[in-house]
């Protein structure tokens, strides 16, 4: 069967955030489309009917969704003779693939656990009706792994009483936490999709706001600010499949800034002198350093617990004027640092957190923690709690109004 749709899927309960990200994302682009009501599947999968500029902006700019694909055919089969049996001709006229006389492809397996074969086999299946497709319509198709101008995806897809086998095309260069431009970990590095989703969480306007991160570790949170503010490209087009795909002929080569001219005012701290260098690494590989963002971006060494006011407007001067703002969080766990989580000393710098967080009347806070002791020790009643996992650390999105 073929289909024709845009596939965003993200990390667990990421659809709202997906939604509101893409909608906001497409008023700004250059395009004069308005984006339809997605479908979704389970929690962490929209899918839109498919329209090649609403696709070209998600897979240059869109920050919270993990993946962006385009859904080309798909079957009900869970073995591989059947399954190459009604791929072949769904692929076959399909002028949606790519039509130059050589092609370079691989295939890429996602979530297939309900598949009745090995991702290896499923793998090979997909890569031979692709080869098979092309070939009928005149395209020398040779697998390359380590540069393809195509990857194709295959996973099983849908919901639970009508599970698919789904064969697309990934068109936002494959996970795309992997923004290409950290440098330096820090200790317990959130996944920046995470971080964007926990920036969008907390209604942050950056043009009235400052956006203070006091436990930034390698800066992530402010640099998905920072990102999310501009409205930057994750992905530059042209090293997106684009150029080998007729549906995107014509559209934009560059793609700048959605929300160019906005300021943002971030302030990004960590009690950890030693992580400065890493923060200064990972903003100025983010393009965030330099005169532009003298005294808008700014980076210090602080105990959270000593947080107040004063010092946020000592450290952001240009923010001056700017009556409240979020601050966008991610406390140590207690569990990758090698700790316990009912630590002692963990509950007490919660508490402490809790205490400075209460100097800011006004101020909204959002934290992604992955630990069931925080909201207590913290000591404020959330008026967001929402479950996400990190690394395959359970944890939830808490959200704070003070
Ligand atoms: C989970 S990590 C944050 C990781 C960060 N989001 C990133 O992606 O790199 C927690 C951070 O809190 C910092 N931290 C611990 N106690 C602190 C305190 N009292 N004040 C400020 N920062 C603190 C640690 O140094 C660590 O960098």
């Amino acid at each position: 069967m073929k289909c024709h749709e845009l596939r965003l899927t993200g990390s667990g309960g990421a659809n709202r955030v997906m939604e509101a990200e893409l909608k906001r994302l497409v008023m700004r682009s250059p395009f004069h489309v308005r984006v339809p009501n997605p479908r979704r599947e389970g929690d962490a999968t929209l899918l839109y009917p498919f329209d090649p500029q609403i696709a070209w902006v998600a897979a240059c700019h869109h920050r919270t969704s993990s993946r962006v694909s385009w859904d080309l055919a798909s079957s009900p089969a869970t073995r591989l003779e059947p399954l190459f049996a009604d791929l072949v001709p769904a692929l076959r006229d399909d002028d949606r693939l790519p039509s130059s006389p050589q092609v370079r492809f691989s295939v890429e397996v996602g979530s297939a656990h309900d598949f009745e074969a090995s991702p290896l086999q499923l793998r090979g299946v997909v890569k031979n009706a692709i080869v098979e497709a092309l070939a009928s319509r005149g395209v020398a198709a040779a697998i390359e792994a380590a540069e393809p101008d195509v990857v194709f995806v295959a996973r099983r897809a849908g919901t639970p009483d009508a599970r698919r086998t789904v064969v697309g095309i990934d068109l936002g260069l494959g996970a795309r936490h992997k923004r290409g431009t950290r440098v330096s970990g820090g200790p317990a590095p959130l996944r920046e999709t995470l971080a964007a989703q926990l920036v969008m969480l907390s209604r942050w306007d950056a043009r009235s706001e400052v956006l203070v991160d006091p436990m930034a570790g390698g800066a992530t949170i402010p640099i998905e600010a920072a990102g999310l503010a501009a409205g930057a490209a994750v992905r530059q087009p042209g090293a997106l499949p684009f150029r080998h795909l007729p549906a995107f002929a014509g559209l934009p080569i560059d793609a700048p800034d959605l929300f160019p001219g906005t300021t943002a005012h971030i302030l990004s701290l960590d009690i950890d002198e030693a992580l400065i260098g890493s923060m200064v690494g990972n903003l100025r590989a983010a393009g965030l350093t330099g005169p532009a963002y003298d005294g808008a971006i700014v980076i210090g060494q602080k105990d959270v617990r000593t947080l107040t006011p004063d010092y946020v407007t000592r450290m952001l001067p240009a923010a001056r004027g700017m009556a409240t703002g979020v601050f966008c969080v991610n406390p140590p766990y207690g569990v990758r640092l090698g700790g316990d989580t009912a630590n002692d000393r963990l509950l007490d710098l919660y508490e402490g957190m809790g205490r400075a967080m209460a100097r800011f009347t006004g101020w909204r806070a959002v934290c992604f923690v992955a630990n069931p002791r925080f909201e207590e020790a913290f000591g404020h009643v959330p008026a967001l709690k929402k479950p996400a996992t990190n690394a395959d650390l359970p944890g939830a999105f808490l959200g704070y109004q003070f």
